[in-house]
């Protein structure tokens, strides 16, 4: 019986565990027993998207702890520090550090937390455990599966903190195959085929997963034709700058929280250009000077297909004969490829499926979305007596910081103090906690 369990352990999840910790470290309260349970191997963070030119779209500063506590020794300067590097990365003068290397300062993160967490195990249901009246009444039980033999096994847990992270987005109709991927198993998929078959390849999308794999497969097939089919006239930039990057600051939880119907449809209409569908400048100007290349060349194999959808796709042996209408004219194009990329991001968070029955415990509000406290526990009719939490799926409630890194930190210290409070007004409970983990 822990007092929380972690379903998922990407950034979120794993920035829970250095606020935990550093809370029992600091001795303040009541000590909590946590595990996590990720059913990747080993910790992974977007590694089909680990493209060796891509960079962070946040500041190195916003990593799992700083925010929280500048003083942490879970910081990403400390990870520089450790790792050598903190000198060199100042003269580099970039606030923004590759993906690759983020994900190097994750892992070394997570290192600090194996003992807690079960890789390779998936968190099947969630479900109400205990008879009601006995002594361990009102817990909750969590099935997970072993993805190596696929066995079973029952964990027991007082509060559990969901973060199971975006759901790839297909559009209606398209089925994923060998030769059809979504981006999210980009690289895995890549790999699996010989660049020499991969002679024609299309990215389906306008936002930053699509560009980066244009741009990716552009330098990586130097002989193959490589198409974009952008369903707006062109990429547009992802707005970073000071005034709208405001949007991510912690305070902004807040006024969303907070605020009327028309301010967040304002922080809607406004600002969703400073995340969704969207692209880095930079590889934005990178594309446009290889496309301006090859016409002074007279020599074009980088093919953008603006204001077009996909209409339909069939597979012929290894190809597939992609239909495109264009919105300008309503003409349609077949582009016959080796490979298609549906680069067309993801659904939100959603704990419904992994809830079961206890889902219809959980009210909605007038548009079907989960209720959900400032806390970020959902919200449950009053005899639950456990606390489900929600670390993404919050856009609604919470805001663009959701399903982002830009808040993590804070979050992660919001839903520890909430813990504490919890556990410690329950301290007549039998203390049933077992193994201190963290
Ligand atoms: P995340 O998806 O990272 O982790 C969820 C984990 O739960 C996964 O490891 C998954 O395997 C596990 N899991 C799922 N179901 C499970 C189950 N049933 N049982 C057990 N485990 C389960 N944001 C930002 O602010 N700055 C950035 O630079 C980027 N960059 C970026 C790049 C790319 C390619 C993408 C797709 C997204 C981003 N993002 C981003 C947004 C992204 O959502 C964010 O960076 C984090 O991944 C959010 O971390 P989470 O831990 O919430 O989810
Ligand atoms: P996204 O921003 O949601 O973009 C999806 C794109 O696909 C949009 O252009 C969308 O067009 C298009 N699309 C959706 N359905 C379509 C359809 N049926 N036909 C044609 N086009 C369709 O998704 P994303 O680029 O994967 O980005 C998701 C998140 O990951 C963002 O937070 C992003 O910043 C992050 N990310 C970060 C990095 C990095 O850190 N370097 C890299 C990649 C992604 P509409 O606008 O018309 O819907």
């Amino acid at each position: 019986m822990y007092d929380v369990v972690g379903v998922g352990f990407g950034p979120s999840n794993l920035s829970l565990a250095i606020a935990l910790k550093e809370r029992a470290t600091n001795g303040a309260g009541r000590k909590i027993s946590a595990a996590f349970i990720e059913r990747q191997p080993s910790f992974g963070w977007h590694k089909n998207m680990l493209l060796p030119s891509a960079t962070m779209q946040i500041s190195f500063l916003k990593d799992l702890a700083t925010f929280r506590n500048p003083t942490s020794k879970f910081s990403f300067v400390s990870y520089l520090h450790e790792s050598g590097r903190l000198t060199q990365f100042v003269n580099n003068q970039d606030f923004f550090p590759t993906r690759q290397e983020f994900h190097q300062y994750l892992e070394w993160a997570q290192s600090h937390f194996e003992d807690s967490v079960s890789y390779g195990s998936e968190v099947v249901s969630v479900r109400r455990a205990g008879e009601a009246g006995s002594g361990a009444a009102g817990h909750l039980e969590l099935e997970v599966r072993d993805i190596a033999d696929g066995s079973s096994r029952l964990v027991h847990a007082r509060n559990v903190v969901i973060s199971t992270g975006l759901v790839p987005r297909m559009p209606q109709g398209m089925e994923r195959d060998e030769r059809v991927w979504h981006s999210s198993e980009f690289l895995e998929k890549f790999r699996s085929v010989g660049s020499d078959e991969l002679k024609s390849v299309a990215v389906v999308g306008a936002g930053q997963s699509a560009a980066e794999i244009t741009r990716f497969m552009h330098d990586m097939l130097p002989h193959a034709q490589v198409h974009s089919v952008i369903p707006s006239y062109g990429y547009s930039v992802a707005d970073d700058t000071p005034f709208a990057n405001q949007v991510f600051d912690p305070a902004a939880v807040d006024d969303y929280y907070y605020g009327t119907d028309q301010t967040r449809e304002a922080f809607w209409r406004y600002h969703k250009n400073t995340n969704y569908s969207v692209v880095d400048t930079e590889v934005i100007q990178d594309l446009y000077r290889r496309s301006y290349d090859e016409d002074v060349r007279g020599y074009r194999r980088l093919h953008f297909h603006n204001l077009s959808r996909v209409e339909s796709i069939q597979r012929v042996g290894n190809e597939t004969l992609v239909s495109l209408v264009s919105l300008l004219d309503k003409e349609t194009q077949v582009l016959n490829t080796d490979a298609l990329v549906f680069a067309t991001g993801y659904e939100g968070m959603d704990p419904t499926r992994l809830l079961g029955d206890l889902a219809a415990h959980c009210p909605r509000d007038d548009q079907g979305h989960y209720r959900v406290d400032r806390d970020y526990q959902l919200v449950t009719e009053p005899e639950l007596p456990f606390g489900i939490y929600l670390q993404g799926g919050t856009e609604h409630s919470h805001g663009l910081t959701s399903s982002l890194l830009s808040n993590l930190a804070t979050r992660s210290g919001e839903i520890t103090e909430s813990l504490v409070n919890r556990l410690e007004t329950e301290q007549a409970l039998p203390a049933l906690a077992t193994e201190e983990t963290v």
